[in-house]
């Protein structure tokens, strides 16, 4: 079976680099691949998920094979709806492993959809939303975190009073 068509699954509040490196690796891989935004618990993002999909918009703008969708409710439905045969995921360490086994192995109880996982690069292993939400809101360096424009979207929020 060929996995033409692959899902890039996440909150991404705020998409990082590492996130990016990710998209970018499958697209190189798969004839196509939808970033799905997870909005079951949006409210209590930093970003709307308006926000986000824009963003992934603007820094996948390159990518003619992704597009940006947003998802409620399970995973495998989403799959499902749009003849999606498999889930792509970076794993950044052995601490990611567990919970994401867990999740791989539900995904394929529910909806019979794969998972395939990709080494995050070793530049990014470390790269996680929540800290880089939390560097940004101290007035750490987040330049080589994020990609430009998202980097703007939070010295905009920042100054804004909406971090910290
Ligand atoms: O940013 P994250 O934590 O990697 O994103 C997680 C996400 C949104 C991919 C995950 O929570 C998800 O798929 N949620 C939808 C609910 C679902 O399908 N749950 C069953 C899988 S165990």
């Amino acid at each position: 079976m060929r996995v033409g068509r692959v899902v890039c699954p996440g909150s991404f509040d705020p998409p990082t680099n590492g996130h990016l490196d990710i998209i970018r690796r499958a697209a190189r891989l798969h004839d196509e691949v939808i970033v799905v935004i997870g909005a079951n618990r949006a409210k209590k993002g930093l970003f709307t998920v308006e926000e986000r999909v824009d963003m992934l918009r603007e820094v996948t703008s390159d990518l003619p094979n992704v597009s940006v969708e947003t998802f409620r409710g399970l995973l495998v439905e989403f799959c499902r709806e749009h003849g999606v045969s498999a889930i792509v995921k970076g794993l950044r360490a052995v601490s990611d492993f567990e919970y994401e086994m867990e999740m791989a192995q539900m995904n394929y109880r529910l909806g019979q959809v794969e998972t395939l996982f990709m080494t995050a690069n070793p530049l990014y292993s470390f790269l996680r939303s929540s800290r880089v939400r939390e560097v940004a809101t101290y007035g750490g360096d987040i330049t080589s975190l994020v990609p430009g424009p998202i980097e703007e979207r939070l010295r905009a929020k920042l100054s804004a009073g909406d971090l910290g």
